[in-house]
């Protein structure tokens, strides 16, 4: 009893300091804390019921087949399931995945008790995986949805079985099995890449722009969109717009493929939702031989991304702190493991999916160009210099001061 109680504590004074961290000491510029979400406007549900591009895994979900569960060092006994949506993003399995172990790790529980899945973009084989880790013994699931609406169905089954689903990055919506939900504030996300946009553009009289949405089926895809119009329209001219199944970066690149060859090359900017497509629009615009470049957005803070930047390929991406995401996931889990209710310390707001209040983390983005990639990704300990600057960028390396 005491040590659960030792335990919650910590937990709570570890989560506390994580908000107060991501929302303003470790990174230079925020100035503000997130918007803490008092918003109760149900997000758009997902309507689209078109069926994503097929899934390429077929194979059944890699389950975690340990099934002893020992209670180490005051942790709470029983497994956890992490279940990420895909890895054509890099994020999940470079950041995500290790900070979310990396913090279970160190709050003493036992990683043979995790279980992780990943369902490659495919939304079936995410319940499949979701069912799998239930039945494999996992007491909590964080979810990261393929499909925001589709897996109201994954959470619902699992609150019957008594098994909390903690949302994680995208909103489950239509389901009040959904216990917490972590994320950034993803219109500010969408606000951010508008604004850099329309700052790389000032002095062009009413430029031409292509949008590069995300998937139809993300409810993040929904709120950068919402976000970025609500800061270009009137101001650009917006020529082509796609939403993009599955985020791939391949589909972007034809979407940017098919909108040069519309508008007869004729594009100023380029507002790509995040570095994945940022990168297949890039490659479309290289091979259409465009030179200069127009400018182009993006998200994640991805290595790539970063080196785009320094090469003047890309103008910037959106860096949210995931390492401050996943640790607090991590830290949400284990309280809910130990059947506890986190305490209202945890969350900063709440973010209504269409059915329920559903009590939230937000974390603060932050837009990067070449000016403060050292301030902000490489201060924040999220890359290292060495990470990015490899001999090909070296020398744009040292004329951005990143050292
Ligand atoms: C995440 C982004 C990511 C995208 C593609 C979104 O839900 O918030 O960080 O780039 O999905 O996976």
């Amino acid at each position: 009893m005491r040590t659960k109680r030792a335990y919650l504590l910590i937990s709570i004074f570890v989560a506390a300091s994580l908000l107060l961290a991501a929302c303003g000491g470790e990174v230079a510029t925020p100035t503000s804390v997130p918007a803490a979400a008092t918003s109760t406007s149900a997000p758009a549900a997902a309507t689209d019921t078109t069926a994503p591009a097929a899934a390429t895994d077929t194979t059944a979900p890699a389950a975690a087949t340990s099934t002893s569960a020992p209670s180490t060092g005051g942790v709470p006994a029983g497994k956890i399931a992490i279940l990420l949506p895909e890895t054509k993003t890099a994020r999940y399995e470079t950041q995500d995945l290790p900070n979310f172990k990396a913090e279970l790790q160190a709050k003493g529980f036992d990683l043979n008790n995790l279980i992780y899945s990943n369902a490659n973009q495919d939304a079936s084989a995410q319940q499949q995986q979701a069912e799998a880790a239930i039945t494999n013994g996992a007491k909590v699931l964080v979810l990261d949805p393929v499909d925001s609406a589709a897996a109201a169905a994954i959470a619902d089954a699992a609150k019957a079985k008594g098994v909390p689903v903690v949302s994680y990055d995208r909103l489950i919506t239509g389901s009040d099995a959904v216990a917490y939900y972590l994320s950034f504030d993803n219109a500010q996300v969408g606000k951010l890449q508008g604004e850099s946009l329309l700052q790389a553009l000032s002095g062009k009289t009413n430029p031409n722009i292509v949008m590069i949405n995300g998937s139809p089926t993300d409810n993040n895809a929904k709120l950068f969109k919402a976000g970025a119009h609500s800061v270009l329209d009137g101001k650009v001219t917006i020529a082509k717009e796609y939403d993009t199944p599955d985020w791939s970066p391949d589909q972007a690149q034809n979407e940017m493929q098919q909108a040069l060859t519309a508008l007869g090359n004729k594009v100023d900017g380029v507002y790509a939702a995040n570095d994945g497509t940022a990168g297949g629009a890039i490659a479309a615009m290289k091979s259409a031989g465009l030179s200069p470049l127009p400018p182009v957005t993006g998200q994640d803070a991805e290595v790539a991304g970063i080196q785009r930047i320094l090469a003047g390929e890309q103008y910037m991406t959106v860096y949210k702190a995931i390492k401050s995401e996943a640790m607090a996931a991590a830290d949400l889990a284990l309280v809910l493991l130990g059947g506890q209710t986190p305490p209202a310390s945890m969350v900063n707001g709440k973010v209504n999916n269409g059915k329920i209040d559903v009590p939230s983390v937000l974390l603060v983005p932050v837009a990067v160009t070449k000016s403060n990639i050292n301030d902000t990704v490489i201060k924040d300990g999220f890359w290292k210099a060495s990470d990015i600057c490899t001999s090909d960028f070296a020398a744009a390396c040292t004329a951005a001061g990143i050292k």
